[in-house]
């Protein structure tokens, strides 16, 4: 339970809330929410399972475990350095991770200010762009969120944030349920979710399909080594299986719930649906401005919301703190805050994304949108791809059964998955939408 909880507590968290309706909003909705549950069911929960069996077989930090299981299944212990590459995309997705995070901490306080109250859409728009436009208040909210990620790492995990996860994410989820009946009621529900489950495959390009898949990596954190950091401190007994199943239907239920509060916003409102980043900004602080009860509910919302992005960046810094303790032997404090000040300052490139190097651009765009890019698009799947060859193809029939109780349809089925479908899929999506794949 405690384990469930805790992976829960990292999957569930701004990718959920912010990024999955905002990247559904950029690329057209249905098809784009087709593909990214096919991709949770049929890639991200085999190379789920795979991470948490490699994490619980290795007890060790990602790049020390991928070292010894290299070795012991008589293959290379050059693995290490899929392990390496996940610590480094931890430490990048962080960077930007938490300036989003020091958002939702601001929101708390502008809620609790009443700027909100019976705002209208071009109100709430201008405090976003008041608040985006200055690089002193973003980064000042960077600092902090950063600042309470590091000190929670630097105590050691457990305790204090479990008990957390098992209030937080209920109680999210409520509030979240709350918000649909608002949504509901916003004459436009049924606008909202056509958007989101009417697939016009027309519509979906390669790249919109590399970035539901990417986000599906995102969400439910697979793909760099954090799921399997935690993996080390599962307890042989409990089953992977369901433990994988559990969290990959609480995160998509949430992912969901989260586009269908916020579409029916979006058509009500006349906003731009894809408005990118900072659409949970706008759209949110609008429907609490016009509720009874808003501002107390928003602030809920939000200190909920941070608390979510808070176990998230906990476990984004997890799989680097773990290396640097045990490879150089520090504390797990030095640990935490060397990493962290480290993710901090990528972060400033973020936070100056969008004002002083506003127009500052190059291959994808902003300094954010490259790291953004880099990460969820590249690193991730990438990532996941050679999770898959690993647990598939270099681990044994034997070790890998070991782990997931026997070998009964449900071993079969984790294995054909992780052989075949997930290795093929995930490189035929890759190469078609980097373009290095021309099939007609
Ligand atoms: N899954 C987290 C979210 O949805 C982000 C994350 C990615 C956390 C990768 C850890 C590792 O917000």
């Amino acid at each position: 339970m405690a384990f469930v909880l805790a992976v829960t507590g990292s999957a569930v968290g701004l990718g959920n809330l912010w990024k999955f309706p905002y990247t559904t909003g950029q690329y057209g909705g249905g098809a784009f929410v087709l593909v990214y549950l096919g991709c949770v069911i049929l890639i991200g929960m085999p190379v789920m399972m795979s991470e948490i069996l490699i994490g619980r077989r290795g007890r060790r930090n990602p790049v020390a475990t991928m070292a010894l299981l290299g070795a012991e299944e008589g293959k290379s212990t050059n693995w290490s350095w899929l392990g390496a590459i996940g610590v480094i995309a931890g430490v990048l997705i962080l960077s930007y991770y938490s300036v989003y995070g020091g958002y939702t901490v601001a929101y708390i306080v502008k809620i609790l200010s009443g700027v909100f109250s019976n705002a209208k859409a071009t109100d709430v728009i201008a405090v976003r762009d008041a608040f985006e436009g200055s690089w002193v208040s973003v980064g000042l909210f960077h600092t902090i969120f950063m600042g309470l990620s590091i000190f929670v790492v630097a105590r050691g995990v457990e305790g204090g944030l479990e008990r957390a996860n098992k209030f937080m994410v209920p109680t999210l989820f409520l509030l979240l349920i709350i918000l649909l009946g608002y949504s509901m009621n916003t004459g436009h529900f049924a606008e909202g979710l056509a958007f989101m489950f009417t697939p016009d495959f027309s519509k979906l390009t390669w790249e919109a399909v590399l970035a539901a898949m990417g986000q599906a990596f995102f969400s439910l954190s697979i793909g760099m080594g954090a799921v399997m950091a935690y993996g080390a401190y599962l307890p042989e007994e409990t089953s992977i299986t369901t433990s994988a199943a559990a969290v990959a239907v609480a995160d998509t239920t949430i992912a969901i719930t989260a586009g269908m509060v916020i579409f029916p916003l979006v058509f009500a409102n006349g906003l731009d649906i894809g408005a990118g980043p900072s659409l949970l900004f706008i759209t949110l602080p609008l429907a609490f401005g016009q509720m009874t009860g808003g501002t107390i509910f928003g602030a809920l919302f939000f200190v909920l919301l941070s608390f979510a992005a808070w176990t998230s960046a906990i476990s984004l810094l997890e799989s680097a703190v773990a290396w640097v303790v045990e490879k150089y032997k520090r504390s797990r404090a030095e640990a935490a805050t060397l990493i962290g000040v480290t993710c901090w300052a990528i972060g400033l490139g973020t936070v100056l994304s969008f004002n002083v190097l506003k127009d500052f651009r190059f291959l994808r765009g902003t300094i954010y949108d490259n790291i953004d890019f880099l990460t969820i698009n590249v690193m991730l799947p990438l990532g996941g791809l050679f999770i898959a060859i690993f647990a598939g193809w270099v681990m044994s029939r034997n070790s890998t059964a070991e782990e997931l109780g026997g070998a009964g349809t449900s071993y079969r089925l984790w294995r054909l998955l992780v052989r075949f479908a997930a290795p093929t899929g995930i490189l035929f999506i890759f190469l078609k939408a980097i373009g290095l794949l021309k099939l007609s």
